[in-house]
């Protein structure tokens, strides 16, 4: 049974996963297929006197074309031991594989928002999309876009306005 807890209450351990594993973003395309993809990018926040988890997704991803079939998305923090999930889904697309299916996850109901969340993660975030942003080539510093942006393969951001932090009995000692 998860509880629901404050929208900020796992800011740093949120922080410290994306720069060191990962989180694992949720989607869920028209005809119900769910995906999940690993991000190392993403900041939680407030805008619009909202909390928002924003999250980046290049154009490439098969989770791209989900996000835009669809209103929201969860944003998972994994458990201990579920390295080898995170390698998997920021290395295959869920175009070629049904990545809950052959890692064994269990996609659970969300429980405000239609996407839906990990059940093995102990902690996950529902967000409604609440505006999307396209980068466009010339508009970011030039060492960042010559860095990060080489085959141009450019980046959709979008604001997810949180609609519930929910976890498990014990959470924060069932994060890496
Ligand atoms: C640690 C890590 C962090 C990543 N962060 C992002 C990210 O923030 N945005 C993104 O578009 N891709 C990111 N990726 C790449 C995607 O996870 C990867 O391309 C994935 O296979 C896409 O899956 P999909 O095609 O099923 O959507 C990351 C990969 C890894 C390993």
């Amino acid at each position: 049974m998860r509880k629901q807890v404050d929208e900020f209450k796992y800011v740093a351990e949120t922080n410290r996963l994306l720069k060191d594993g990962g989180l694992l973003l949720v989607t869920q395309g028209k005809k119900g297929e769910p995906n999940a993809m690993t991000i190392g990018w993403g900041f939680l926040g407030t805008m619009w006197r909202r909390p928002v988890f924003v999250v980046a997704v290049r154009l490439s991803r098969y989770s791209h074309k989900l996000m835009e079939e669809s209103d929201s998305y969860t944003v998972c923090l994994p458990g201990k031991g579920m390295e080898k999930m995170l390698e998997v889904c920021g290395t295959k697309s869920g175009r070629d594989m049904d990545k809950f299916k052959e890692l064994g996850m269990t996609a659970a109901k969300g429980i405000q928002v239609k996407a839906p969340y990990i059940e093995e993660c102990p902690v996950h975030i529902e967000c409604e999309i609440a505006y999307k942003d396209q980068m466009e080539p010339g508009e970011l510093k030039k060492a960042i876009e010559d860095e990060v942006y080489t085959t141009r393969d450019l980046h959709t951001i979008y604001y997810g306005e949180i609609k519930g932090v929910y976890e498990v009995e014990g959470a924060r000692s069932k994060l890496p």
